[in-house]
Formats: structure tokens, C-alpha cells, sequence
């Protein structure tokens, strides 16, 4: 039996999960509503809000899982990539709790984890198998050929393609985080209404910068000319501008499916919650014969789940780090 406590606290999320032999028990979740007013998250605000909800959101990981802290036998606990500020506080926490408990310690990659949310729940994935990670910060396609055998096939050489989006919606006058915003509107509008450019970049890697440039242009030269074209015009243009982001990330992936002559392929990340990303990916899959993997929703976007089951596996390896382990805020996989 291994009872595995994850802790995930990279960016503006602070969560806790209890995994016993590989069967999720628990997910809980803070949010921290207090970047909203900044339009971006605040690193020194993240790290407050973690130290005020990391006891209280382990306690109700606890809690829902009906499992006492001594029956835990591991702490895994996200080491990077983040905020500095924001690891530091599950690192710490994830630290003392092994301490206290006299149980082993598992570093867990953000991004590995993001993958690796896909062994939480069944149908699973097929090694090896093409992911395409697309988050706030990262925008990936991975090789995975084993559990911890991941290698970055292509990536975005800027903008990550969260980013895209919450730029999109910044440019609209949309709150932060934009990108579930612009999903909402475009499921109203028409993805044909306006054309964006897509950026010619040679082999697996992306580039978003261009895009956000030729919105913030078309939509200043439009209010230009009308100042209600964004009201006026708001769901054709999220409804755009998603298309244009989709088929950027869906034509790359299409060529490195290809290239590696792979057909299992999965999305992972907060990007791969977006309606529209998902429809797209079943269509593509029907012309290719693809076998698809998408998370549930909330394995999609940050969560200490996938910390959880990324620990499973590196406990059964007794894959463990020492007290002296320190956070990383750049981690490659
Ligand atoms: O993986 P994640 O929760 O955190 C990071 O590790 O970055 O991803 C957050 C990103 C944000 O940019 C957010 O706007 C985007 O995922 N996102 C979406 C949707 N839900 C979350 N983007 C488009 N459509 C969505 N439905
Ligand atoms: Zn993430």
C-alpha cells in the first residue's frame, strides 16, 4: 500500500491530493482571486496567499480522503518551473511534513506532472505517445516514451499559448485570466469573421508573439474607426483569434505526429480545458486515426493531482530527495 500526499503550489494555485496505490482520493483547491485586480499574477502576493491556504487545503485533502497525516508514506511536492516565491512554500511545507512524519520526500516537475495527469484516470495513454502541453507559462510538444522519459520535441521560441489568450483578452478589456473568458464568448460567435496570420516558423516550434501583435493592431485601428467594435463585434473576434491559436498548436502537432509516426496523442495543461481546442482535436483525430487523451478539467488546469500520481510512480522506484532539496524556479524535464 503507498498513500502518497501530493502538494502543488507553482504559480496562483495552492492544492493538496491524496493518491492511495494510484486511486485519486482527494483534489482540493484554493484559488487566489487577489491578482484579479492586476490583470496578471502578483509573485510576492502568490506567495502570501500560499502560506494562508497550504494548511487548511492539505487538512481538507485529508479530510475528503478520510486519511489520517500518520498514514501517509510519502510527501511529493512540485520543485519547478514557477514563481520563486510560490514553490518555496510547498517546497517548505512538503519539507517539514516528511520531517515531522519520518516518511520519504519526492521532487515532482511541474510539467512532467501536467503530463502525467493522464494516469490519474482511465482511458490511459499508450508509451510512447505525443503530448502537447499547453499552459500559461509553457507551450510544449513531448516525446514521452516512459513514465520519466519525456523528451521536448518543440516548443514556443516567445508567448506561451495561454498567454496568447490572456493577452487576447486583455487587449479586449476582458478580466484576468482571460483564456476561459475568450472560450465562453467565442462558442457565440463565427471563427470565420476575421483572419489572422499564422506565423511561419520552421519544424515543431511555435510563436505567438506575431499573433498578439496583429490583434492589438486590428482591434486599435477598429476602435479607431468605431469605438463599440469591441462590444459590437466580441464573440467573432474570441471566436477568431481561438481558431487561429488552435490551429497554430493543431497543425504542429499533425507534423510531429508524422514525423515520429506516433498515433496516440493527448493534450494536457490549463490551454487544453479550451471547447474549442478539444472539438478540434476530435476532428483532427477522425482525419488521422489518432487515439486521444484529454484530462478531465480540473487535471487540466494546475492541481496538486498530478503531483500526487507523478509521486505514485517515484515511489514505486523509491525515487526520494534528500532535506537539502531547494526549489527551482527554471526546471527542464
Ligand atoms: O496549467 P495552468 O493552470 O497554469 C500554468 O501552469 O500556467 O494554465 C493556465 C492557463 C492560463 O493562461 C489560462 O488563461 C489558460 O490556461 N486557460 C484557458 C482555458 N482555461 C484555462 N485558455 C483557454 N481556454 C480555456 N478554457
Ligand atoms: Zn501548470
Amino acid at each position: 500500500m503507498a498513500t502518497i500526499l501530493g502538494i502543488e503550489s507553482s504559480c496562483d494555485e495552492t492544492s493538496a491530493a491524496i493518491c492511495i496505490d494510484g486511486e485519486m482520493q482527494s483534489n482540493s483547491i484554493a484559488n487566489q482571486l487577489v491578482h484579479q485586480n492586476f490583470g496578471g499574477v502578483v509573485p510576492e502576493l502568490a506567495s502570501r496567499a500560499h502560506q494562508q491556504n497550504i494548511i487548511p487545503v492539505v487538512q481538507q485533502a485529508l479530510s475528503v480522503a478520510k486519511v489520517h497525516k500518520n498514514a501517509i508514506d510519502a510527501v511529493a511536492f512540485t520543485r519547478g518551473p514557477g514563481l520563486l516565491g510560490s514553490l518555496l512554500v510547498g517546497t517548505s511545507f512538503a519539507k517539514a511534513f516528511a520531517l515531522a512524519n519520518n516518511i520519504p520526500l519526492i521532487e515532482v516537475n511541474h510539467m512532467q506532472a501536467h503530463i502525467l495527469a493522464h494516469f490519474i484516470e482511465d482511458p490511459k495513454p499508450k508509451f510512447p505517445f505525443l503530448c502537447l502541453t499547453v499552459s500559461g507559462g509553457h507551450t510544449q510538444i513531448v516525446l514521452v516514451r516512459d513514465y520519466f522519459d519525456m523528451e521536448v520535441v518543440g516548443q514556443t521560441t516567445d508567448d506561451a499559448a495561454g498567454e496568447a489568450f490572456d493577452k487576447t483578452a486583455k487587449i479586449l478589456n476582458l478580466p484576468y485570466p482571460g483564456g476561459p473568458l475568450v472560450d465562453k464568448y467565442a462558442k457565440q460567435g463565427n471563427h470565420l469573421a476575421y483572419k489572422f496570420p499564422e506565423p511561419q516558423i520552421p519544424g515543431l516550434d511555435f510563436s505567438f508573439s506575431g499573433l498578439k501583435t496583429s490583434i492589438l493592431y486590428f482591434i486599435r485601428d477598429n476602435v479607431a474607426a468605431n469605438p463599440d467594435f469591441i462590444e459590437s463585434n466580441l464573440a467573432d473576434i474570441c471566436a477568431s483569434v481561438q481558431h487561429r491559436i488552435i490551429t497554430i498548436l493543431l497543425n504542429k502537432l499533425a507534423k510531429a505526429a508524422k514525423q515520429f509516426g506516433i498515433k496516440e496523442i493527448a493534450i494536457a495543461g490549463g490551454v487544453s480545458a479550451n471547447s474549442g481546442l478539444r472539438d478540434m482535436l476530435a476532428q483532427t483525430a477522425e482525419q488521422y486515426s489518432w487515439n486521444i487523451y484529454v484530462p478531465r478539467f480540473e487535471y487540466c488546469t494546475d492541481n496538486a493531482a498530478m503531483i500526487a500520481i507523478a509521486g505514485y510512480y517515484k515511489f514505486l522506484k523509491k525515487d526520494f530527495v534528500g532535506q537539502d532539496v531547494a526549489p527551482l524556479a527554471r526546471m527542464i524535464m
